[in-house]
């Protein structure tokens, strides 16, 4: 082998290998309702039309060189007087830090803090944390969530595990399920990693949380979306928060991601986000900067964003609970927020009318991609067995027209399994 170990144990997404069959598919000429990508059409959902602008504007005005490393002040001003306005949080610029897009600083936050070796938890299924760890050489401890949690992790089941961990990766709303932590669940968790800081001697590494809310913004009905510093202030010492512009204003293209934390930790992370040169463009910063602080517009933006995205998801999860009223192995979980729903389809053993066994969630998958026409992801490709028949729906690239379009494909479908 010519390559690292690291590059030889690094796994491509499944996620790519589903897109690859469906657009095998399309090239056949089928129309393939695609609900695996966490992204946008843009067509449907483009970005604030004032943040378009003011992008164009500052590329005009040569904002080309490269940014400072944390960010341009200005954009972490926007963003510490955003999250004191959306979530009543008290971080100065100095605490906030700037990367492409958020990844970086997921990746970021596990380099300044994750020896190789040492314990990293999580709950499955969720996004990519599996491949962080396998990066940084990190012990995963699973936690395995249920959907009467709503396939969120609890207390109870993290307690277990806190002695000697390094880092606690929560996520809410959640990638992939679109489900959200209660307050009370929150809090839960919240004492326990407190508990678990005071045991621990001076000196030792604490106990820390990276705390994922990309999605906070896009929260639904009275779903309420909280973090640990709110709940518990103590946590600030210990908390990462990893936040941005791609899933809340459509953005993902864009490539504008803020996180914010403890000086001591960020400032690492800032070091180490240098090294990779993951800084967001200057331009897109410039405009960020401008467009975060335009309340009314923002809100405007967010109102009719949050509601198209609702009526999408609400017209899935309806049409799912429909074909199960009439008798079909089929469920969801009512959206909460993100741009996901968790949906059950429960036909693993059936038989195709070629008379092909479905042995896993995979083959139920492919089944529906080919006979359906609609493409899900199982959430086997968010670290869960095969056997678990659960989904995620994305709706980010679909209308609420085309769902309607798909639930009869989908009725068909499963009807001709035996
Ligand atoms: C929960 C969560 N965190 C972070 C990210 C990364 O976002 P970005 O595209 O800004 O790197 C994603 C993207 O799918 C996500 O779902």
């Amino acid at each position: 082998m010519s390559v690292s170990l690291l590059a030889q144990n690094l796994t491509g997404s499944e996620i790519i290998k589903i897109a690859g069959e469906i657009n095998e598919l399309k090239k056949q000429g089928q129309n393939i309702a695609n609900l695996t990508i966490g992204d946008f059409d843009s067509n449907i959902y483009p970005i604030p039309e004032e943040l378009k602008v003011g992008i164009v504007e500052a590329y005009h005005q040569n904002q080309t060189n490269y940014p400072p490393a944390d960010g341009v002040l200005d954009l972490r001003e926007s963003v510490s007087g955003f999250i004191k306005e959306r979530y009543g949080l008290d971080y100065s610029p100095s605490e906030i830090l700037i990367s492409g897009g958020s990844r970086p600083l997921i990746y970021s936050t596990y380099l300044a803090l994750v020896d190789p070796g040492d314990k990293v938890i999580f709950p499955i299924p969720s996004w990519n944390n599996n491949h962080y760890c396998n990066l940084t050489r990190a012990e995963e401890v699973l936690i395995t969530t249920t959907p009467e949690n709503n396939f969120m992790p609890t207390a109870e089941q993290i307690a277990p595990h806190v002695k000697g961990a390094t880092l606690l990766a929560l996520c809410s709303p959640q990638n992939p399920t679109g489900t959200m932590f209660t307050r009370e669940a929150l809090e839960a968790i919240c004492d326990l990693v407190i508990a678990e800081n005071k045991s621990r001697a001076a000196g030792e590494k604490p106990l820390y949380i990276l705390y994922d809310q990309m999605y906070s913004q896009l929260t639904f009905g009275s779903h309420q979306h909280f973090n640990p510093v709110s709940l518990r202030p103590e946590l600030k010492d210990y908390t990462i928060f990893v936040d941005g512009a791609s899933k809340c204003l459509a953005a993902t293209g864009v490539r504008v991601g803020w996180g914010f934390g403890p000086a001591e930790v960020v400032n690492h992370m800032k070091a180490i986000v240098g090294h990779m040169g993951a800084w967001a463009p200057k331009a897109e910063q410039v405009a960020m900067a401008k467009y975060l602080i335009q309340t009314d517009k923002l809100n405007a933006y967010l109102a009719n964003f949050k509601g198209r995205v609702q009526t999408s998801l609400t017209a899935l999860y309806e049409g799912i609970k429909q074909l199960q009223s009439e008798g079909f192995a089929v469920d969801a979980i009512e959206p909460m927020g993100a741009i996901y729903l968790t949906i059950k389809l429960d036909f693993t053993g059936k038989t195709t009318p070629e008379g092909t066994v479905l042995n896993n969630s995979t083959d139920v998958n492919f089944y529906l991609i080919k006979n359906a026409g609609v493409a899900l992801v199982p959430f086997s490709a968010f670290g869960t067995g095969h056997e678990v028949n659960w989904f995620r729906a994305s709706v980010g690239t679909i209308t609420p027209e085309e769902i309607q379009q798909m639930i009869p494909r989908i009725r068909e479908a499963l009807s001709k399994l035996k």
